[in-house]
């Protein structure tokens, strides 16, 4: 399929800016999250379908992806978007005695 493009991360964020993004300029968009409403609710935007997926769930992992590409056919592009971030203060106690032994 001409313009079709796989967004992982597509129910939030970034991901979910590039769905309607593309989905507004003409691109059709397999959009991928956990099963959830908010990704539910993307099947509203034009050329948009959703594929519900854990990508922690590697068991099944290839039986989605063999069916998806059975379904969809191909792709342009994937963004493999989907992330969580775990966000530490840099300054720890354990940085803070290393810059207390540095000269
Ligand atoms: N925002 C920033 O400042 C920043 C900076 C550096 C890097 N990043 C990276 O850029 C990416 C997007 O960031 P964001 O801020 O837009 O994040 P976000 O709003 O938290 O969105 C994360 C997306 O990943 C999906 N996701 C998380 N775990 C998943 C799983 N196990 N299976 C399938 N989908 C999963 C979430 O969907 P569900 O939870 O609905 O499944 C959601 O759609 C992430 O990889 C992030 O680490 C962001």
């Amino acid at each position: 399929m001409e313009n079709q493009i796989l967004i992982t991360g597509a129910s939030s964020g970034l991901g979910r800016a590039l769905v309607e993004a593309l989905s507004g300029d003409g691109a059709r968009v397999i959009a991928v999250a956990r099963p959830s409403k908010r990704l539910e609710a993307l099947k509203a935007l034009p050329h948009v379908q959703i594929e519900p997926l854990d990508l922690g769930d590697t068991k099944n992992f290839e039986v989605w992806a063999k069916r998806v590409a059975q379904d969809h056919g191909p792709l342009k592009a994937i963004v493999h978007n989907a992330g969580i971030q775990h966000t530490r203060r840099f300054r720890t106690q354990r940085t803070l005695i290393l810059c207390k032994r540095s000269p």
